[in-house]
């Protein structure tokens, strides 16, 4: 959600920054605009609501009206104030001289408000942002000096930001600080750049400094500085990133989530490689011991959306690998209900981004309780990810479409190979077992290939059911966790009304939606169950909804369940990974069908920064 720019240089920024935002537009917005300090040492500030397109129809000749080497930009996803282009960013002080973008929220800001209301600030929007820029001119004004007014400005503020300002007193000077918000800078031959993410600096370089909650950032001359709250310097980490500009764009695919789909294998099989030493599970870079293995007395996995989704396959698969009670919650939920712990549990907290404001705080309420805590995270240094004890780092590569496909699949590896860890250690599976789950495991890349291979029938069958306005996925066990998923996708991207129901529980109310028009999508990948789901999909059959089906190779699946994508075999526990390829392709094809915008859906961001 929102996403931050700067750029300090030798080149005019406004083509810089423009280029950042368009690289991290895959976070989500309505609204964008910029800030440069022109020729004259003067701060310039453009505002556009709606796409970046509209920005850049205003700066005009691809930004190169107004010169200037030093700037910041802002895509903004709206929280305080409606979208447009008052409230759009970046904000600025009466006078133009204090100008900041802001990611995040300001809790406390209508308290903030009134105090500088009192002290002679009127205020033109209705952002938090407003009042955060105005918050740093009052200590700038009162101190003279712009780290004290950033730390000043921490000090008073309560919420989650990544803030970027600009002083007019310091043209040649970017100052920034960070609260449970993403930033990372880097450095190229005397140039400085920051974002809130990755693929914004890929252009130009893969050297990275994360800068943690609250540390202060100075780009100036070239160099980035680091300092803390007392205003002492910092020394922090190069971390150089292992994936190319490539891995962030399109690549000759027409959407993002396309090409992710066809990444999947690779996502999948580089998971595995990580993590798989000489044909053993090797969790020393986790840092998850054998003692902690033993010693655990059940696990709570926590995650929203797609990432809780991929905590109910774990859930099936651990429990009946490893023996070991398991419960999934959202994570919006298990902070506020006062959640009940033995202290011995192990929570793991699955987010691609690692920046999930909810997942965030499960993570936090788990601490409290003084329960370890493990992250499986996509996003390196990501919030999720320096605050666990234990960190799996999924190796899906740069996510930039809203719709998860890549990084849930790799989530999916990641609780496979949790489970053969804790069932290997804890001896509820026998050396012969262990290895020959492994081998199934790897070979679920190319199984996933084959299943890539037939897209053009579940393109067609999108075609055939465009029309439709209420799609059901029913299953039982893994198959219902597997449908969950499918109906996510489906819901986010194509807006077609979708549900997911475990297929014994329909008749218990559901079924009265059943009609005509109904297409009901029954996964039936596992043998002991599969019988049941037909015996479902037959009712609803005979009260004349359509019916499809998704079944693994060699699962019997009665003639009368019309048409069936039929899918590679593996063992039972990990056909989510294969089911799912055909749902995504299938809310993919149907959202291109109806003329989405399948990269960035309506009304969602990336990653969800607030609750
Ligand atoms: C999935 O397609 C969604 N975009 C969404 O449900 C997502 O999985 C959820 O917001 C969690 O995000 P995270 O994995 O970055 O924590």
């Amino acid at each position: 959600m929102c996403g931050i720019v700067g750029y300090l240089g030798k080149k005019q920024a406004v083509p810089v920054l423009l280029d950042g935002l368009t690289k991290l537009e895959y976070r989500g917005y309505d609204s964008a605009g910029l800030a440069v300090v022109n020729a004259i040492g003067k701060i310039e500030i453009i505002k556009a609501h709606g796409k970046l397109t509209e920005l850049k129809k205003k700066v005009k000749s691809c930004g190169k009206t107004i010169k200037g080497l030093c700037g910041i930009g802002h895509t903004r996803w709206a929280t305080h104030g409606v979208p447009n282009e008052n409230n759009a960013h970046p904000h600025a002080n009466d006078d133009g001289s204090v100008v900041a973008v802001h990611n995040g929220i300001i809790e406390n800001y209508s308290e903030l408000k009134e105090k500088l209301i009192k002290r002679g600030y009127t205020f033109y929007s209705e952002t938090d942002t407003e009042v955060a820029t105005k918050l740093v001119d009052y200590y700038y004004r009162k101190y003279g000096e712009p780290l004290r007014a950033i730390s000043e400005f921490a000090f008073r503020v309560r919420g989650s930001y990544a803030l970027a300002v600009l002083f007019g007193d310091y043209p040649n000077e970017i100052y920034a600080i960070r609260k449970d918000c993403p930033m990372v800078v880097g450095l190229a031959g005397g140039e400085c750049f920051l974002a809130s993410d990755v693929p914004a600096l890929l252009k130009y370089t893969r050297d990275v400094y994360y800068v943690d909650n609250l540390q202060i950032t100075r780009l100036k001359q070239g160099k980035a500085e680091f300092f803390n709250l007392d205003r002492e310097m910092l020394s922090l980490p190069l971390t150089h990133i292992d994936w190319d500009l490539k891995a962030a764009e399109k690549d000759g695919f027409e959407h993002y989530m396309l090409k992710e789909i066809h990444e999947q294998p690779a996502a999948v099989k580089n998971t595995l490689n990580c993590y798989l030493k000489n044909g053993k599970i090797d969790f020393s870079e986790v840092k998850l011991s054998d003692e902690t293995v033993k010693s655990t007395g059940s696990v709570i996995i926590c995650g929203c959306g797609s990432a809780y989704h991929a905590g109910v396959v774990m859930q099936y698969v651990m429990e009946d690998l490893c023996r070991i009670p398991v419960r999934v919650e959202l994570a919006s939920e298990f902070r506020y209900r006062n959640p009940v712990v033995a202290g011995n549990e192990l929570f793991v907290a699955i987010s691609q981004s690692g920046e999930t404001a909810d997942t965030i705080a499960a993570l936090r309420e788990a601490k409290r309780l003084g329960i370890k805590t493990l992250a499986v995270v996509n996003v390196y240094g990501s919030t999720i990810a320096r605050e666990s004890d234990f960190v799996f780092y999924t190796k899906a590569g740069p996510e930039i479409s809203v719709a998860t496909t890549k990084a849930y699949s790799a989530q999916l590896i990641a609780g496979y190979l949790l489970a053969l860890k804790y069932g290997v250690v804890r001896g509820t599976l026998t050396d012969e077992n262990y290895r020959a789950l492994l081998n199934e495991l790897c070979a679920l890349p190319d199984k996933i290939s084959e299943i890539l291979k037939e897209q053009s029938a579940v393109q067609q069958f999108a075609s055939e059911t465009v029309n439709r306005e209420n799609v059901f996925f029913i299953g039982r066990g893994i198959d219902y966790a597997a449908g969950i998923e499918g109906s996510l996708k489906l819901k986010e991207i194509s807006y077609i009304h979708s549900e997911a129901y475990a297929a014994g529980e329909l008749k218990h109310g559901t079924i009265s939606l059943i009609e005509s028009e109904t297409l009901v999508i029954g996964v039936l990948t596992q043998d002991k169950l599969a019988e049941k789901t037909a015996g479902n999909l037959e009712e609803v059959k005979s009260r004349d909804a359509s019916i499809a089906v998704i079944a693994a190779e060699g699962v019997k699946i009665p003639e009368s369940c019309g048409k069936a994508v039929v899918i590679p075999c593996t063992d039972g526990h990990f056909t989510a990974s294969l089911s799912v390829i055909p749902l995504q392709l299938y809310a993919y094809y149907l959202s291109v069908l109806r003329g989405n915008d399948v990269d960035k859906p309506r009304n969602l961001a990336k990653s969800v920064t607030v609750e």
